[in-house]
């Protein structure tokens, strides 16, 4: 029977499926440090991740594995030269977390236009005492205009959301999405700074690369409006998170909702002193329905990856397709 290391604690029931086709080593603990994923992984055929870091060292120290599938849409944390170079298949899990996302990340852009989290603090704390007519002035979102920088599935999903609340739709992308998208979803293109400038509600969905990193820093805070507030659910690192601290300190902009931070889960310091960002711990995918739909995906890619099953040799989402049947390195 092929071995596989399940690296994180999953669905008990999705362990069982896995269990049907592999021998399964489980970390239901907590998260393993470089060196125990190396030793876990030394006899394995087949990993199942979430975030952890697979690069060269990896799999030079796992040479019998085949197929890493990441219980994610994102696999920032694959070095996919490394996999190409080894012929190690790198599996993701999209669009089953598309519409849980999207709403997540209006949760967030409400919160933090709307002042949700900072009010209740503040209600906690024991401060209320008489209504305000100036109390926790927030800004509008119907009628304002949305920016959405990473306009994929899920950039898609949250834009389509928009309509509903008669926003402008502007967008910026590595490339301009097909003319059908852009007029179903009424949405315009704008180079990046033209968007900043002309955005009401920033949220970002974009995968984190070598070049998306810190695609808000400084220069790009200074250009938004001090009205404007910043989302972002894609990955810590596409902001520069000491950056917006200070620019949501001097006010600066108005507010932002982050659910991803640069060196996550340590957040920069510099967040928790201010008030007016929303914060929280990386679950925009978090429902029920769609940690287990992301987990079953996850299992289905690993096991049709390592040739069982009723979809043998054809994982549904495989990101480097072009090793499949290629001899490991
Ligand atoms: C979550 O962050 C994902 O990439 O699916």
């Amino acid at each position: 029977m092929q071995k596989i290391l399940v690296a994180r604690s999953i669905f008990p029931d999705v362990i069982e499926r896995l269990k049907q086709h592999f021998e399964v080593d489980w970390n239901d603990g907590d998260v393993l440090s470089a060196d125990e994923l190396k030793r876990r992984l030394a006899d394995k055929d087949g990993a199942l991740t979430a975030g952890d870091m697979i690069g060269a060292d990896v799999l030079a120290a796992a040479p019998r594995l085949r197929v890493v599938a990441n219980m994610a849409v994102g696999y920032n944390n694959f070095d996919m030269a490394a996999f190409n170079a080894a012929n190690v298949l790198g599996t993701n899990t999209p669009d089953v977390l598309n519409e849980s996302t999207a709403d997540f990340g209006w949760a967030l852009m409400m919160a933090a236009a709307r002042r949700i989290a900072e009010s209740e603090h503040w209600l906690r704390a024991g401060h209320w005492n008489k209504w305000s007519y100036d109390g926790f002035l927030g800004s509008d979102l119907y009628g304002s205009t949305l920016g959405v920088i990473g306009m994929g599935r899920i950039g898609q999903a949250l834009a389509r959301r928009a309509q509903g609340f008669n926003m402008r739709v502007v967008y910026h992308n590595r490339s301009r999405v097909a003319p059908q998208i852009e007029s179903e979803l009424n949405a315009e293109y704008l180079s990046k700074e033209d968007l900043l400038r002309r955005a009401d509600h920033v949220v970002l969905v974009l995968p984190y690369t070598k070049e998306s990193h810190h695609t808000i820093g400084a220069a790009e805070l200074a250009l938004m409006k001090p009205t404007a507030t910043l989302t972002n659910i894609a990955r810590g690192g596409i902001v520069d998170d000491a950056a917006l601290a200070e620019a949501l300190r001097d006010k600066r902009i108005a507010a932002a909702g982050l659910d991803v931070f640069e060196g996550e889960p340590k957040l920069h310091p510099a967040l928790l002193t201010v008030p007016n960002v929303v914060l929280t711990p990386h679950i925009a995918s978090a429902t029920e329905t769609t940690r287990r739909a992301m987990a079953n995906l996850a299992a289905d890619n690993l096991i049709a990856g390592l040739g069982a099953g009723p979809r043998a040799g054809q994982p549904p989402n495989p990101i480097n397709p072009d090793v499949i049947g290629k001899a490991r390195t």
